[in-house]
């Protein structure tokens, strides 16, 4: 049973879902690859943005693996969607920029995978939709969460209540993708926003990733403290003084991500 392909560019990891038969459907198995490699990129492996696709070009992900789900009882269910969703969380909580690259479709926890990274690129194949009421079920990876906070509870509730799917022009008029990309150029769109990404600081990088979606739920002035709190932290770094230093000898800076 197939889980991932890797790819590696620099300080950026190609992470393939390797499933076709099963349109790339997320496994007890793919769950429990995916929360150890979230673990090890956490723990520091020099990676700062990991790519993740699909493999072959109908679908990124359809969603959790419907036959295998067809085998399980209630509790198998719950401790599976526990995993899912302890998975999607330390992808969001991770310092590394997770960039979803949406070769096909994204159904169902498909989309929740993409909702769970920080930005979404589409191939024009791609569609996206949270089709769970269409089952007898909900969004149970976050999507009823994280769907209203990236494009607003109006626009979530034609989604998640219609269960109807939407093509990639859709998803980026919505702002649910944030990049389209030209037939055929989906990894090359990708990797070009994703060296744009490493090649900034990575202390910053992170610390804007976090003030941003921490403070996307508070308060204004409460958000507004987080942001200091993370302003702080790179205030103090190495690389801020290498920055200014860079900037006044004219040439690119080399960050230490300390
Ligand atoms: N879990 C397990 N198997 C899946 C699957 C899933 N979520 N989605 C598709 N498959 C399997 C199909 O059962 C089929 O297997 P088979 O060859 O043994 O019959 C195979 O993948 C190909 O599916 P098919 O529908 O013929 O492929 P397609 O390329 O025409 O369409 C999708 C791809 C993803 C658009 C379509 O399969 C689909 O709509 N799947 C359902 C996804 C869904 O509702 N997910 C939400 C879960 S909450």
């Amino acid at each position: 049973m197939g889980t991932f392909r890797d790819e590696r560019h620099g300080a950026i990891e190609v992470w393939t879902l390797d499933a076709e038969d099963t349109r790339n459907a997320i496994s007890r198995a793919i769950a429990a690859e995916l929360e150890e490699r979230v673990a090890r990129i956490s723990r520091g492996s020099g990676t700062r943005v990991v790519i993740l696709t699909g493999a072959g070009d109908k679908a990124f992900c359809a969603g959790a693996d419907l036959k295998e789900r067809a085998t399980m009882s209630e509790p198998e269910v719950r401790t599976f969607l526990e995993r899912l969703r302890r998975v999607l969380r330390a992808v969001e909580l991770s310092d590394c920029v997770f960039l979803a690259a949406l070769n096909g479709s994204a159904l169902g926890g498909g989309t929740e995978l993409a909702l769970a990274c920080d930005l979404r690129v589409a191939a024009p194949a791609a569609e996206l939709g949270l089709t769970e009421v269409r089952l007898g079920i909900i969004p149970g990876g976050g999507g009823t969460q994280r769907l209203p906070r990236l494009i607003g509870a109006g626009r979530a509730k034609d989604l998640i209540l219609t269960g109807r799917r939407i093509n990639a022009a859709e998803a980026f008029a919505i702002g649910l993708v944030q990049r389209l990309a030209p037939e055929g150029r989906l990894m090359e769109v990708s990797l070009s926003v994703a060296e744009q990404i490493a090649a900034n600081a990575p202390l910053a990088i992170a610390a804007a990733k976090h003030a941003i979606d921490g403070g996307a739920s508070l308060e204004l002035d409460a958000a507004l403290g987080l942001e200091l709190k993370h302003y702080e932290t790179v205030l103090a770094s190495e690389d801020r003084r290498e920055g200014l230093r860079a900037f006044a000898e004219k040439r690119p800076p080399v960050w230490r991500g300390r």
